[in-house]
């Protein structure tokens, strides 16, 4: 039985000032015990939301991870810091950070080692384009983003991570796959899991992202494969953020 996640990736978006408002908001949310969630807030805030949410059951994550450990990486963030600063997860290859910040298959694969080497739980997000979509090359670029990780982890060093699939053409689109598009790709993709073994495929949390909200998140959290979700634009608004929550119990 795999613990329903429902993570939230706030992007470039909060403040001290909201994040204090959203944590008394959210204080006053009843959810489930059945389901673990937290937010991903932009790295300067990461204490101030921890601080702010500890009377909640949101744990909270960081939105990167350089692959480097220290020394002379200007205005890099990397696995220690995260763990030190008390975060529960960290995403990796988030698909705004592949095409804007050269996030390359390699890369994503050596930050995901770099998080599992710490008590911090690594989210290896992965999707594809439009493109890829309408040419039909969903399973070979979403298997070859998934597969440069494990081929580097192998079943142990991956064991307790998660995944979150995020079409790119969902995010931030209101456009959201259908639950039976998003389960045959999460079926795929625990079909590559099994490749590298039965515990993995088994244990591993699927998480979907793209265009998740209060309406049609529990038709996709039903699906057999998916886990819980990633939520973007959704997970800034409490009520709405808690109703998705709500949605993976
Ligand atoms: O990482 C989650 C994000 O990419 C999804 O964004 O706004 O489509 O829920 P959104």
């Amino acid at each position: 039985m795999r613990t329903p996640l429902v993570l939230g990736n706030w992007k470039q978006n909060g403040s001290l000032a909201t994040i204090a408002d959203y944590a008394a908001e959210m204080a006053k949310q009843a959810l489930p015990t059945t389901v673990e969630a937290g937010i991903c807030p932009p790295a300067l805030y990461v204490a101030a939301a921890i601080n702010a949410l500890k009377e909640t059951k949101l744990a909270v994550g960081s939105q990167d991870c350089s692959e480097y450990s220290g020394g002379a990486f200007t205005g890099e963030i990397n696995a220690a810091m995260i763990s030190d600063m008390g975060c529960g997860y960290a995403l990796v290859g988030h698909s705004e950070r592949r095409e804007m910040f050269g996030d390359t298959n390699a890369r994503v694969a050596d930050k995901f080692i770099a998080v599992k080497a710490t008590d911090v739980t690594p989210v290896l997000c992965i999707g594809e384009s439009l493109q890829d979509r309408e040419s039909e090359k969903t399973f070979d670029v979403v298997g070859a983003q998934l597969r440069a990780v494990l081929e580097k982890t192998g079943e142990e060093g991956f064991i307790g991570g998660v995944i979150a699939y995020e079409p790119v053409w969902a995010i931030g689109t209101g456009l959201t796959a259908s639950p039976e598009q998003a389960q045959e790709v999460h079926e795929f993709i625990r079909g590559v899991l099994a490749e590298f073994g039965e515990t993995l495929k088994n244990s591993t949390r699927l998480l979907y992202g793209g265009s998740v909200n209060k309406d049609n998140a529990r038709a996709l959290f039903e699906k057999p494969d998916i886990d819980g979700g990633l939520i973007g634009g959704a997970s800034l608004k409490v009520n709405d953020f808690a109703a998705v929550i709500q949605a993976a119990g």
